[in-house]
């Protein structure tokens, strides 16, 4: 099928990199994937489909690497994009939430402002991992008055059990993996 082959194209520009950043960890690097205008391109438009399929309005990508898959979807979509950052990072008035990592927290942050309201948003990231980031940001997202019709990621490390974990925060959205 289309999303097999795109999956197999996909997976053959993700390159494996043992011990980084640290020993143990098998590290996704998709800076092949980028550089490849055919991989990058076929990525960005199904993006950019499931988008519209799914009657979005916005597409929010987070800091950082789901910066460089959101925004040219959005643009190839015609719909606007809008960053959850890393604390500290957004002027003015800001929604936040905190999460657990394996060590200590993190803290994600949208502006106040992001969405009119009836906004439909799409959220787009490269890696679903332990799910805490996603969680974070579907909650902002919802803090900040949007509708969640979806979120796409490149790619899911199941083993990790992200999906479990943000079973609660979907609202029955779909959760999709390229
Ligand atoms: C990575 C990845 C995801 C997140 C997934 O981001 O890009 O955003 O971790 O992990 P989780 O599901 O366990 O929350 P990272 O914090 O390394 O940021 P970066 O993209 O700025 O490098």
């Amino acid at each position: 099928t289309a999303d097999t082959a795109l999956a197999e194209l996909l997976n053959s520009r993700i390159r494996d990199v043992p011990d980084y950043p640290k020993p143990g960890v098998l590290f996704k690097d998709i800076a092949p994937l980028l550089a490849d205008a055919e991989a990058f391109g076929a990525l960005t438009r199904a993006l950019a489909d499931r988008a519209k399929e799914l009657g979005a309005t916005k597409v929010v990508g987070l800091e950082a690497r789901g910066f460089v898959l959101a925004a040219p979807a959005a643009v190839a979509a015609g719909l606007g994009f809008v960053p959850i950052r890393k604390q500290g990072k957004l002027p003015g008035e800001v929604f936040r939430r905190s999460y657990e990592l394996e060590y200590g927290s993190a803290t994600l942050e949208v502006q106040r402002d992001a969405f009119a309201p009836g906004e439909r948003v799409l959220v787009v990231d490269d890696v679903l991992a332990t799910g805490g980031t996603i969680g974070a940001s579907l909650d902002l997202v919802k803090e900040a008055g949007a509708e969640l019709v979806g979120v796409v990621v490149l790619m899911e490390l199941g083993f990790l059990d992200g999906r479990e974990r943000l079973a609660g925060h979907l609202d029955g959205a779909p959760l999709e993996t390229l």
